[in-house]
């Protein structure tokens, strides 16, 4: 079976951190959001074929023609028209059974077992307390799909599309007959639409794990905190250097050629990556992950973050429930508000909507290369963006975005 996956968004709800980078390769813990896709689907997936877009290149130059031994080919999407579009494209390469995935996504190993499992063309379905933001799917008696209402006020069932799909080849031509969306698209759900009205049975693959779409910067934070939970002790594993003075407590992964230096101490999950260098007296806890050849720094608090490659915050700061881009520097002296003092859940600017991200705990979304000037406070929810600078001693209370 082949193993679409879709990755050819521009990710703008995820901007700045998608500004040189297509979302699917944003880092989840030691790997990216791909290659986590690419992982759950293993077990079922004999090949993989990528719709890539949106700096399509640096994905293709990331994994290249194989991933775990299996061959994974590349179709572009010249536009991002929508799912259905998206799907068109691998036509000329899929000759059998597909399953689509996207390459955004936080699910386990039985999503897509159910929907292989599952006979011929189904839909991945998951029960939400409240479903009134996603597709809501109807089943008829024999417990196939009868319809999907996309966020009806007064959903008839709960059960969640999850986004995920197994089809055959016959479905291009169904593709192909798919009118454009109210929003302009071409979506595969629409395509099913089409599917149900020519009396065609899809099935329903139930799915209890996990699901999670990342499109805005707190999803990736709640993705790494789902991936680092997932590790136990049985996973800590020290493979770098750790000198003389360092505490690890709970499952903390250090890979070859990091550096811990003395009186580091260390609260799993974590994870410090090649070439990363922490301490000496630095302080990491909750899910942090310390990027290749990041560093944290002399009396450095991390809590619950993630740091890119080459980020460093070299003295002194305090960094919490934030994301830092590749290269961000924080100068001496910098902190994070990452708690509103009225205790209500933080808001972030997302595409111009101030949004309740859900988290009373959030930090600040740095982007690459950005430089904040010693003693800088950065306020709960900012996000500065690719390059952004601040001067010392800022307080910086609103986005400050390239553009
Ligand atoms: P979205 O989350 O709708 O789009 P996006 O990833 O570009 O994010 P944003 O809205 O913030 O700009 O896309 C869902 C998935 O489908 C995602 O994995 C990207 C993929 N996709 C394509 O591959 N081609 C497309 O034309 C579209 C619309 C989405």
């Amino acid at each position: 079976m082949y193993g679409v996956v879709l990755a050819a968004g521009r990710g703008t709800r995820m901007r700045p951190l998608t500004d040189r980078r297509p979302k699917p390769l944003l880092p989840v813990g030691d790997r990216s959001l791909l290659e986590r896709v690419f992982d759950a689907a293993l077990d079922v997936v004999e090949e993989f074929v990528v719709v890539t877009g949106y700096r399509g290149e640096a994905i293709r130059e990331a994994i290249g023609n194989s991933y775990r031994d299996r061959p994974v080919t590349y179709v572009q999407q010249a536009e991002a028209k929508g799912t259905a579009h998206a799907v068109a494209q691998v036509e000329p390469v899929v000759d059998d059974d597909f399953l689509v995935l996207n390459g955004d996504v936080v699910v386990d190993a039985s999503l897509p077992r159910a929907l292989a499992d599952a006979t011929g063309t189904a839909v991945a379905a998951t029960e939400v307390p409240d479903p009134r933001a996603y597709g809501v799917l109807s089943t008829a008696d024999d417990g196939s799909l009868a319809d999907i209402v996309e966020k009806p006020d007064d959903p008839p069932t709960n059960l969640a599309n999850v986004g995920c799909y197994a089809f055959g080849p016959e479905v291009f031509e169904s593709i192909e007959r798919t009118p454009e969306s109210e929003r302009g698209e071409y979506e595969i759900t629409t395509t099913i639409d089409l599917l149900l009205a020519d009396g065609r049975r899809i099935d329903v693959a139930p799915y209890e794990g996990t699901w999670l779409d990342v499109g805005r910067p707190w999803e990736l934070l709640a993705a790494n905190e789902l991936a680092l939970g997932a590790l136990d002790e049985s996973d800590a594993a020290v493979a770098g250097t750790v000198e003389q003075g360092v505490r690890l407590h709970g499952p903390v992964v250090v890979e070859e050629g990091a550096r811990l230096r003395s009186g580091a101490y260390v609260e799993g999950p974590a994870v410090i990556r090649s070439g990363a260098e922490v301490g000496p007296n630095a302080y990491l806890r909750g899910a942090a992950v310390v990027g290749p050849d990041a560093h944290v720094g002399h009396g450095v608090e991390v809590k619950n973050s993630v740091l890119m490659a080459d980020a460093s915050v070299g003295h002194l700061s305090y960094v919490g429930d934030s994301v830092l881009g590749r290269d961000a520097n924080l100068g001496a002296g910098t902190n994070v508000a990452n708690l509103r003092h009225d205790d209500a859940n933080v808001r972030m600017t997302v595409k111009g909507d101030r949004v309740d991200t859900g988290r009373r705990k959030l930090g600040v979304i740095v982007g690459d290369g950005a430089r904040v000037g010693i003693n800088t406070s950065l306020n709960a929810g900012v996000r500065l963006g690719t390059e952004a600078t601040t001067t010392p001693g800022e307080s910086v209370l609103r986005d400050r975005l390239s553009e």
